[in-house]
């Protein structure tokens, strides 16, 4: 029985990731540790939570005692650290959170790691620290040299502070690992889709204003070009990495699925008009000002995680696009409690006169 310390499992990728292994894998216990955020939401764990091999820690992972308890008393073997400040609008109203959580926080967690999981041999046998990255810290590619993409090898130029607070987690995971020799692996994904995302985020916010008939808010020209994987794809390829990574590697993950915003907030109407609603159209986009520092375009390169240990996507974006819509309509519920109270003021805010 292996002992996996989840962070940020309440969130959109962990949630799934936690059902994802749990469905997979019969001989693992996870411990999630989540200081619900308005992005951590507890009904995303309904399908496991009268698991036996489930458990779940209210702890924010800035608190260091806490998370010393939490070694001490489940003896993880893993640690998978998903939790973070994620939303790069917010990372440019508020960066000091993003700072916060996902440096320092991920510093707590090493710390604690190494702490617990060194032998009196200086060695650390079997764990292994997974830090869950981003794309982002490559910072941008350009349009006009579509041949060109992100590499394990590209150099780290993070722009936004969401960005650059990735980035500086990166480099202190890698600093343990150079350090301390602390085994580790770092996962840099793109953008991801799928159930149970927070509707701050492109997708989930175009297929709920979409529903609700509101203007769909396109930042700049639309072009802008982003790499999409469906969430499902992303957990798999964690769990490969933790299975069978090398030690200290960094892993990029992505299916070559690059689209501009435009193409993906059309395809959402075109679908929600022919199975939902016959009265949504184009007439709902609107051109709004562009985001501060806006990269352009993101493009992964997985062949080492391809090569390496097998990887591949499995879901193609036109299935899902579609999973993944028919999952907002199915969960109206799951939407409308997420986007009360806080949300509206955060819309008011981040929208209100763009
Ligand atoms: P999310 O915002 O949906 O979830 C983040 C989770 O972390 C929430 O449950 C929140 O409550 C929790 N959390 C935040 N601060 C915490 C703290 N101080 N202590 C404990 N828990 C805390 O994010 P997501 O989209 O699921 O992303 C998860 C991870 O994957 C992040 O590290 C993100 O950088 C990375 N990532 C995301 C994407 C993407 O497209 N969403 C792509 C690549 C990498
Ligand atoms: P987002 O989902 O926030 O992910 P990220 O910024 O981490 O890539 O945004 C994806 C793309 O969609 C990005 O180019 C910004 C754009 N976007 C809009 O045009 N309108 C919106 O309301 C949002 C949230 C994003």
């Amino acid at each position: 029985m292996k002992t996996y310390l989840v962070t940020g499992g309440a969130g959109f990728i962990g949630s799934n990731f936690v059902q994802y292994m749990l469905a997979h894998h019969s001989d693992i216990s996870i411990i999630n540790v989540d200081k619900l955020t308005y992005a951590g939401n507890l009904e995303n764990l309904v399908l496991v939570e009268d698991d036996a091999r489930y458990f779940f820690e209210l702890v924010d992972i800035r608190d260091k005692i806490a998370i010393e308890r939490l070694f001490d008393s489940y003896k993880p073997d893993y640690v998978v650290n998903f939790a973070a400040e994620s939303h790069v609008d917010r990372s440019i109203e508020t960066p000091e959170i993003f700072a916060d959580t996902n440096v320092c926080g991920t510093l707590v967690l090493l710390n604690s790691s190494k702490a617990a999981w060194q032998g009196a041999d200086g060695g650390f046998g079997n764990h292994k620290f997974l830090q869950v990255s981003t794309d982002e810290v490559y910072g941008s590619l350009a349009l006009d040299e579509p041949d060109r993409f992100f590499t394990e090898s590209t150099p780290i130029n993070p722009h936004s502070p969401y960005a650059a607070s990735k980035a500086a987690a990166d480099l202190f995971v890698l600093a343990y690992k150079d350090t301390y020799q602390l085994p580790v692996n770092i996962t840099r994904c793109s953008n991801n889709y799928g159930p149970y995302q927070f509707p701050e985020k492109l997708i989930p916010l175009m297929i709920n204003n979409t529903l609700l008939r509101k203007e769909l808010p396109v930042y700049g020209d639309g072009l802008n070009v982003r790499d999409w994987l469906y969430v499902e794809d992303h957990c798999k390829a964690i769990d490969l990495v933790m299975q069978g990574g090398s030690d200290g590697e960094v892993y990029n993950i992505g299916g070559h699925n690059e689209r501009p915003n435009i193409a993906i907030v059309k395809a959402i109407i075109d679908y929600i008009r022919q199975r939902v609603d016959s009265g949504v159209s184009e007439a709902l986009i609107k051109y709004v000002e562009d985001r501060k520092g806006h990269d352009r375009r993101y493009g992964i390169d997985p062949k080492k995680i391809r090569q390496d240990l097998g990887w591949y996507p499995e879901t193609d974006f036109e299935t899902g696009i579609v999973k993944t819509i028919e999952w907002y309509l199915d969960n109206k519920g799951w939407v409308e409690r997420v986007t009360s109270g806080a949300y509206q003021d955060y819309y008011k805010n981040m929208y209100e006169g763009r």
